[in-house]
């Protein structure tokens, strides 16, 4: 499968929007990373894509914020530089996973120089492939997340894919027709609220 960050260096173009995925899952065979490519194709010539590479970010501890430990800052630099994030996120346990939370954690802390976090305000939108419950359930406990952040959320805000039996056989997200047109909804909505601003 092609990768997101070769298709950043080869066809970064100046006059697009900068699109961040964030992938909540680190799983090297993740779904979710799966339609995070999904995602990307679907902004593809609207917006240059990028892959965050958040694995070296390390638990959150209040102790070890200043100096920024490298990874943090490194992160942070990625979402000042996007114009919005679209979250692709599994579902642990009915709710957000704790990896991810950590990652926002640190990222909406404020700079060492004082200034606003980079994600306050930050255009988004949300998907996420997990069980029955197609992440809704994770995505219900990431909306006050959202909200204290005082992100823009993409009014097409939700695309929930149910893993099959034979997807976790196969490793392999099969996307049905119905499941295609919300991710290109979202994508629609996303570059329209970037266009607005
Ligand atoms: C710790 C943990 C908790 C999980 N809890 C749920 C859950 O509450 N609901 C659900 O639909 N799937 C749940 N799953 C299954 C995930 O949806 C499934 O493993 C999925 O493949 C994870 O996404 P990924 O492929 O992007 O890593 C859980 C998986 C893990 C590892």
């Amino acid at each position: 499968m092609e990768s997101i960050n070769e298709v950043r260096i080869e066809e970064h173009d100046g006059s697009l929007p900068t699109v961040l995925m964030i992938v909540g899952s680190l799983r090297k065979k993740s779904f979710n990373r799966q339609l995070a490519q999904f995602a990307a194709g679907e902004l593809a010539d609207r917006a240059n894509v990028h892959m965050l590479d958040w694995h070296e970010v390390p638990m959150f501890n209040q102790d070890e914020e200043f100096p920024t430990p490298e990874p943090v800052a490194a992160v942070r630099t990625e979402v000042a530089e996007a114009d919005a994030i679209w979250v692709v996120t599994p579902e642990y346990n009915h709710g957000m996973p704790g990896p991810l939370k950590n990652l926002f954690d640190w990222l909406s802390r404020p700079m060492e120089d004082g200034s606003l976090s980079p994600i306050v305000g930050k255009m988004m939108t949300m998907s996420g492939a997990a069980g029955a419950s197609c992440a809704r359930d994770c995505f219900a406990t990431w909306l006050p997340v959202l909200k204290a952040l005082k992100m823009c959320i993409a009014p097409a805000t939700f695309t929930g894919v149910a893993l099959s039996r034979e997807m976790f056989i196969s490793d392999r997200l099969e996307l049905d027709d119905a499941a295609k047109a919300s991710m290109r909804n979202q994508a629609d909505a996303l570059i329209a609220l970037i266009d607005q601003e």
